[in-house]
């Protein structure tokens, strides 16, 4: 028999640019595989042609045996069974549930409206079959949860013949407990004989979920293989083209005295209480399950948030940031953890965005397009960022490259404290101990650094001490040597 999915020597250029040459790569029935390399190998734009979003230069591809036309339209393709989740969600926000399943495909009613009824029974029987009874399929999808959301994109593309489904990053938003919802559902899709393709930067995802690797460099075909016959270490060996060294936490060697921020008796709708200090130079981590109030509570340090009690001192002194931007002029920087709302401004250059904070802090003074240009190059060169030039638009940068950018525009004004929010989501595994490298680096030469992460792993692996939030209250502070995901854990759920 024919294999479910083939794509044979698929070849694309943006621009001139290549960003696939010749790559392989096919699905059987029921089978899980998991796409992987580093960030601008190409996998989204891989398995945008499958979802004939994007079309290919050269190649060919094959549904059942069958050779799909080049032009073939998104919406054909789904009809023929291929769906893909997006890296960003691609939901249309003010329509309801039901309306986003069955867009474009309403059922209609005799006199040839839409049978806005027979529609709704039919989301929700497909919801149901999902496990997902408490979404209502009249909910507008602004009022639904990152996870949910995905359900939704999940119920749309069962609600054709569903055959090849893609999730770009599906884990990247979710919680714990959704991953492993989701998990499920991607279990139960592939007994069904259902091909899932699974992109994902967390290799111990990949290991725990599915069933074979195909890893690309440079937009190229490196290797396919069983995930049982290659460990995590390989794979991201494989996928840099080099050994990846994992970084351990430094020890804080820094003085314990020189608070440079501390946050006293801080109090709103959602944090009760909350006082920590941080001393120069030292890498904090702020644990907790999502909803515990970190990020909340970095938005009050930042002047996003108003708290109804509480100070904030920096430096010894009583400061009340209003507005964000005068916590960036006090040297304060924040990489939110929303990349596409908040991080970056898609639609213009890369080097706008790298500059932005910058044309904040120092208004009118170097603004030269000399400078923007070199600092530019600078952070483009420091970080790694892989693009086509200066003036290409951030809506055209892989999503790991987004990250970085956000990253590189804070790096650029060098502030004295650093929060970072989820800093590494969707960055690589090699770009990720580049950026530790960095954040170590900063802590070296004397700058302060929070890091609020989900990524146990990865508090672990750069923090000096870890602060565990709990339902808006700090339950508990690991130090150096007693830090270990499970009492970090057991903190997070106030088992203890
Ligand atoms: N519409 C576009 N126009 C121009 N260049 C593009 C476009 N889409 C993608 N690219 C470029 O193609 C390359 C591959 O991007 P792609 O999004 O496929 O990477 P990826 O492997 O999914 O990375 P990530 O892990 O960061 O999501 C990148 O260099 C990117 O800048
Ligand atoms: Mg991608």
């Amino acid at each position: 028999m024919a294999k479910l999915l083939e794509m044979k020597n698929i070849s694309k250029s943006f621009y001139g640019v290549p960003v696939l040459t010749n790559v392989n790569f096919s699905v059987d029935r029921g089978e899980v595989i998991a796409l992987c390399g580093e960030n601008g190998a190409g996998k989204s734009t891989l398995m945008k042609i499958l979802a004939a979003i994007y079309r290919y230069d050269q190649g060919e591809i094959l549904l059942d045996g069958e050779p799909l036309p080049h032009h073939i339209q998104p919406l054909e393709m789904q009809k023929r069974g291929v769906s893909m989740i997006h890296q960003e969600l691609n939901l249309m926000e003010h329509l309801t549930v039901a309306q986003n399943i069955f867009l474009t495909r309403e059922p209609l009613g005799k006199s040839g409206l839409i049978n806005y009824r027979k529609m709704n029974a039919e989301a929700k029987k497909l919801l149901e079959s999902l496990g997902q009874d408490n979404i209502s399929p009249t909910a507008l999808v602004s009022t639904l949860k990152t996870a949910q959301k995905q359900m939704v994109e999940i119920a749309k593309a069962i609600s054709f013949n569903l055959k090849v489904l893609i999730m770009d990053e599906p884990t990247a938003m979710l919680t714990q407990r959704e991953t492993d919802i989701l998990f499920d559902l991607i279990r139960k899709l592939a007994k069904q004989g259902i091909g899932i393709i699974y992109i994902s930067h967390r290799l111990k995802e990949i290991k725990e979920v599915c069933d074979s690797v195909t890893i690309l460099r440079d937009g190229m075909f490196i290797v396919s293989k069983p995930v049982s016959e290659v460990t995590e270490q390989q794979i991201a060996n494989y996928m840099v083209g080099r050994e990846v060294s994992t970084s351990q936490a430094s020890d804080f060697c820094g003085d314990c005295n020189d608070i440079v921020l501390e946050v006293r008796n801080v109090s709103d709708s959602l944090l009760k209480n909350v006082s920590f200090k941080v001393c120069r130079g030292e890498i904090v981590g702020l644990s907790g399950l999502v909803g515990s109030g970190r990020s909340e509570l970095m938005e009050v340090i930042f002047g996003i948030r108003k708290p109804k009690t509480g100070e904030i001192y920096l430096n010894g002194k009583k400061i009340v940031n209003k507005k964000p931007v005068h916590a960036i002029k006090r040297g304060i920087g924040f990489v939110t953890e929303d990349r596409q709302k908040t991080g970056v401004v898609i639609k213009r250059s890369i080097r706008e965005n790298i500059n932005l904070i910058d044309q904040v802090k120092n208004k009118g003074f170097f603004n030269s397009a000399r400078k923007h240009k070199a600092n530019t190059d600078e952070m483009i060169k420091r970080l790694n960022i892989r693009c086509a030039s200066q003036t290409q638009l951030v809506s055209n940068l892989s999503g790991g490259n987004k990250q970085k950018i956000v990253l590189a525009k804070w790096l650029l004004v060098d502030q004295d404290i650093l929060i970072l929010d989820e800093p590494t989501r969707g960055i690589d595994v090699g770009a990720r101990e580049e950026i530790y490298a960095i954040i170590n680096e900063l802590s070296k030469s004397g700058k302060t650094i929070i890091v609020v992460s989900s990524d146990l792993t990865e508090v672990l692996n750069i923090c000096q001490r870890v602060i565990v939030m709990h339902e808006g209250m700090i339950k508990g502070e690991l130090t150096h040597d007693d830090r270990t995901e499970e009492k970090i854990m057991s903190f997070a759920t106030n088992a203890c």
